[in-house]
């Protein structure tokens, strides 16, 4: 492990949560600030595996993925353009670029699956939090120009983005322009459970 991570473990553990879940979904965090070490092939097995064991409509498992990791420049230049500019700040040095795709129609059934794109949420969540166990962060990506994903890597019409996931080892935000480094070390905002868990029907009269 190293200080970086160390320092960064630390940093995390001053992230409140209102009662206990697990270690991996405490730790997880959409960093932009990574090191530039590559990740390994073993590592991105195993990010992919994990989608692989996501629940799916009918098991129908409707997602793609394209990676490109940072040594192959030609590929990552291609997801990397395809990004918006807001994005490309601090994806520019991201080691390893992702874009996940869902299968828009049944394979084994006529018709669309209404739900391809839910079961490809889930699968980036698995992936996400395998990232966690494995050392590594992922930051999800919606800022991005679709047409231009499905140009640049000559995607057939069967599939339609849906993110792109930026992943690395997480890296000091100092690296990052002033305003994303604020943004980078303020504090976690979440809903309390009150405001969107419910036991009981709409009360209409209110
Ligand atoms: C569908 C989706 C789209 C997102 N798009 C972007 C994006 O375009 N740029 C960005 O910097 N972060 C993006 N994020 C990251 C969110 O801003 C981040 O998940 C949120 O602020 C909560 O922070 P946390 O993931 O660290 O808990 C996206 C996340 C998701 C799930």
């Amino acid at each position: 492990m190293t200080l970086t991570s160390l320092r960064y473990n630390e940093v995390m553990k001053s992230d409140n949560v209102d009662f206990p879940i697990s270690e991996l979904i405490r730790r997880r965090k959409s960093v932009r600030a990574f090191t530039d070490q590559l990740v390994e092939q073993d590592k991105l097995n195993s990010l992919f595996e994990a989608t692989r064991w996501a629940p799916s409509s009918t098991n129908e498992q409707p997602w793609l993925y394209i990676y490109a990791s940072k040594d192959q420049t030609a590929l990552w230049n291609k997801l990397f353009e395809a990004l918006n500019d807001g994005n490309k700040i601090w994806v520019k040095d991201a080691p390893l670029l992702i874009v996940s795709f869902a299968r828009k129609n049944f394979t084994r059934f006529p018709g669309p699956n209404a739900h391809a794109m839910y079961d490809l949420g889930g699968a980036n969540a698995f992936l996400a939090l395998q990232a966690v166990e494995l050392g590594l962060q992922v930051r999800q990506i919606a800022g991005f120009n679709a047409a231009k994903v499905m140009e640049n890597l000559n995607v057939p019409d069967l599939y339609e983005p849906g993110v792109f996931l930026a992943v690395g080892y997480p890296g000091s935000p100092e690296s990052l322009p002033e305003n994303l480094k604020l943004r980078e070390a303020a504090p976690r905002e979440r809903n309390s459970q009150q405001v969107f868990v419910m036991n009981q029907v709409f009360d209409n009269e209110k």
